[in-house]
């Protein structure tokens, strides 16, 4: 049988409950981006995550649950992290939390740290998923390991040859990754910036969000390279150079085939939500390079500067 008709894709949320249960793993829409979903409970299903993504074990997933009684029963939440739960989900953004000791998540999820990564989404399709299965689902994004993050159900039926059932909810309208914020000992710290910026949570809930000290790897998965295209990105590029495509920003942009526009408006929001589908579009035109315009390191602009940063790294170390 041909693998890309293994599935009818896409799948309705009750038969994506059903292959859950059965402990396979499922696509899922979230604002962000696409996941790739499995019981988080169980031990096969998301072995079977990091198998599918090719991910290393060391670097632990996020767990998504449907509504803060499912949530409190994983992470212990002092009056901190709680007020800003509130304040922020259901939304893009995870905090990084105490596990609870009688947690029923497996040790896989979290590889082996005494935290856990929470997040209540807000997509309605992946909200009405959580909560007619009733547990929750862990879900790293449904991109081969080090790849671009999916923003459409065909970006995640591609990236696996049609073995993985997929719920389509559309195309993601963050479209870069949930914000990532650790609480500890009354501090918020900013693992991952994302939609949720930290002049919004400062403004929000009334203390500093303070960066990682310096050299400590907090979160396993912010590899140097990552979100890569096959193309080589050159960034703060004013003009493409002879052979290159071109990826803009509001006045910085290029007529012609090779050339998209973040856009045209410049509108970061705008900007993060194109950035994923633009940088594949240019990608599968098999140029050796995709020159990047200079895009404001401010609100929302400071995810899509991680981002490019990211794609644009050494692959070789
Ligand atoms: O928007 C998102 O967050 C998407 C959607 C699907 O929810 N998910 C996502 O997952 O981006 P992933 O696995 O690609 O990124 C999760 C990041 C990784 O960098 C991982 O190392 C970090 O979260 N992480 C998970 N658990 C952690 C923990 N206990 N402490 C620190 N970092 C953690
Ligand atoms: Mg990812």
């Amino acid at each position: 049988m041909n693998e890309r008709h293994l599935y009818p894709n896409p799948v309705s949320v009750n038969e994506a409950v059903e292959h859950l249960h059965n402990g396979d793993v499922v696509g899922m829409p979230t604002e962000t981006v696409y996941g790739l979903a499995g019981l988080a409970s169980n031990d096969d299903a998301v072995l079977k995550i990091f198998q599918t993504k090719g991910r290393p074990r060391f670097n632990p997933l996020i767990v998504h649950c449907a509504d803060m009684t499912m949530a409190r029963e994983i992470a212990e939440f002092d009056p901190l992290a709680l007020k800003v739960a509130n304040a922020f989900w259901p939304g893009p953004l995870t905090l990084v939390l105490p596990i609870k000791a009688n947690a029923r998540i497996s040790d896989l999820v979290t590889a082996g740290l005494d935290t856990v990564a929470i997040r209540l989404p807000k997509h309605p399709m992946a909200r009405r998923l959580l909560s007619t299965l009733g547990q929750p689902v862990a879900a790293p994004s449904a991109n081969p390991s080090g790849k671009l993050s999916p923003t459409k159900a065909q970006h995640v039926i591609d990236a696996f040859g049609g073995a993985v059932p997929v719920l389509d909810g559309g195309a993601c309208e963050a479209g870069v990754e949930s914000t990532i914020l650790a609480i500890e000992n009354n501090r918020i710290i900013l693992l991952r910036p994302g939609n949720v910026t930290a002049e919004m949570v400062e403004s929000e809930i009334g203390i500093k969000v303070n960066l990682p000290d310096s050299g400590k790897i907090v979160a396993p998965g912010m590899l140097k390279s990552h979100y890569a295209p096959n193309a080589k990105v050159r960034l703060n590029a004013i003009s493409p150079n002879s052979g290159e495509a071109f990826l803009g920003f509001g006045s910085a942009a290029f007529d012609g085939p090779n050339c998209r526009n973040l856009s045209p408006k410049a509108d970061l929001a705008e900007a993060a939500k194109n950035l994923f589908q633009y940088l594949r579009e240019l990608d599968a035109m098999g140029v050796a390079t995709i020159a990047v315009a200079p895009i404001p390191i401010e609100g929302i602009g400071i995810a899509i500067n991680d981002r490019l940063a990211r794609a644009a790294a050494d692959r070789t170390t």
